[in-house]
């Protein structure tokens, strides 16, 4: 039997809520597999920074280094609440960058995937939308403006200044987009590369490298893109899109457009991947404003569950049934309140309820 370490950091907001119903689901592909899977929860976040004092706490470092995968729930709490935390220990900066940092996990895989059935919740034309959206965003997560040195000051003239800066070597270039050829060549066999190489130098290092991996893909017919323009493509015709990579910050703000055309972050899990480590989390926030009252969508929590089956234990089937539950039971109807308007022919039911109607039918697939 096979046996795999998951830790599970559960998080703020809506993170504890949406991830107890992913660990139904893990508890169900525990039991009809021959596999093991031994659940380590740990602090994480803003709740960790006021239990002990810091949001990534030295125990929870050493429960996901030990482990085989780490399942993340989002983090952050109110405006109000963060800032009762200082600055430099609040979530964002001293949790999710550092964990991102500490695993290495330098590929983020950020999936928008709209297929017919959930076409309903895109603002996007139903001609545009045609037969469904499906994209792989790879987002380069460990460079870049997010981890370049910063400077801030008063300049020669008076005057408050400050400086990031972003910053890539040709490895880190090439290592994620190696990421990305080797989707292309699971999926269409179609690289769009996002880059700006008409204003930054980091662009045309960027598409250089790029250049010089896809020699080893001949296969793969690379487009250049600025990122400008895809955001634009990006409403006006998603269909084209296949896989796309891009470093850093193009990749924060693309993937969250990604959401807008899903109709909602709550449809985006994530996988987030390094050479040894993994860590697994939606691309949305914690929504502290519906936290602890059972609307939220879990989707994109079971959804990472689905991305850690299929990338890190190689459960592909397991993987694809998830998916498939996921998507019959919004084809029955049924949606939360964070995603649809009670009335509207859609039978409203809670966070838990969704995630029961989810193992139900995850077992009618086997
Ligand atoms: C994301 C988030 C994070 C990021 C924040 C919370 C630090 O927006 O995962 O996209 O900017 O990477
Ligand atoms: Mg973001």
């Amino acid at each position: 039997m096979k046996k795999y370490t998951i830790a599970i950091l559960p998080g703020d907001g809506i993170g504890p809520e949406v991830t107890r119903e992913a660990v139904k689901v893990l508890k169900l592909i525990e039991a009809r597999n021959d596999v093991e899977f031994e659940l380590q929860e740990a602090p994480f976040g803003a709740s960790a920074y006021f239990e002990q004092g810091h949001p990534f706490p030295e125990s929870t470092k050493a429960i996901c280094a030990a482990a085989d995968a780490v399942l993340k729930g989002p983090v952050g709490l109110s405006y109000e609440a963060t800032e009762k935390i200082p600055v430099d220990l609040r979530p964002e900066r001293a949790a999710i960058l550092p964990l991102r940092k500490f695993l290495n996990t330098y590929a983020n895989l950020r999936p928008v995937y709209l297929p017919k059935g959930l076409a309903h919740f895109s603002p996007l034309k139903p001609e545009i939308i045609g037969d469904g959206i499906d994209i792989m965003m790879i987002r380069e997560l460990v460079g870049g403006l997010y981890f370049g040195e910063k400077e801030v000051g008063v300049n020669a003239r008076g005057l408050r200044y400050v400086k990031e800066t972003l910053e890539y070597d040709e490895e880190q270039i090439a290592r994620i987009v190696h990421v990305a050829f080797k989707q292309c060549m699971a999926r269409k066999k179609v690289l769009h590369n996002i880059h700006k190489n008409n204003v930054l130098k980091s662009s045309v290092l960027w598409n250089e490298i790029v250049e010089e991996v896809a020699k080893q893909y001949p296969e793969v017919e690379v487009r250049h893109q600025l990122v400008d323009a895809a955001a634009t493509l990006l409403c006006l015709n998603p269909r084209q899109f296949d896989v796309m990579v891009m470093e850093n910050m193009f990749g924060d703000i693309l993937s969250d457009q990604g959401g807008g055309i899903l109709g909602s972050l709550g449809l985006m899990p994530s996988a987030c991947l390094g050479e040894t480590s993994a860590y697994y989390e939606p691309s949305h926030g914690s929504a502290p404003d519906i936290g602890g009252k059972n609307i939220a969508n879990p989707y994109s929590m079971i959804g990472s569950v689905a991305m850690m089956l299929e990338l890190s234990f190689d459960m592909r089937e397991e993987s694809r049934n998830i998916w498939n539950a996921m998507q019959s039971v919004f084809t029955q109807g049924y949606s939360t309140l964070d995603l649809s308007k009670p009335g509207s022919g859609v039978k409203m039911i809670a966070t838990d309820a969704f995630g029961d109607r989810v193992v139900e039918e995850l077992k009618k697939s086997r």
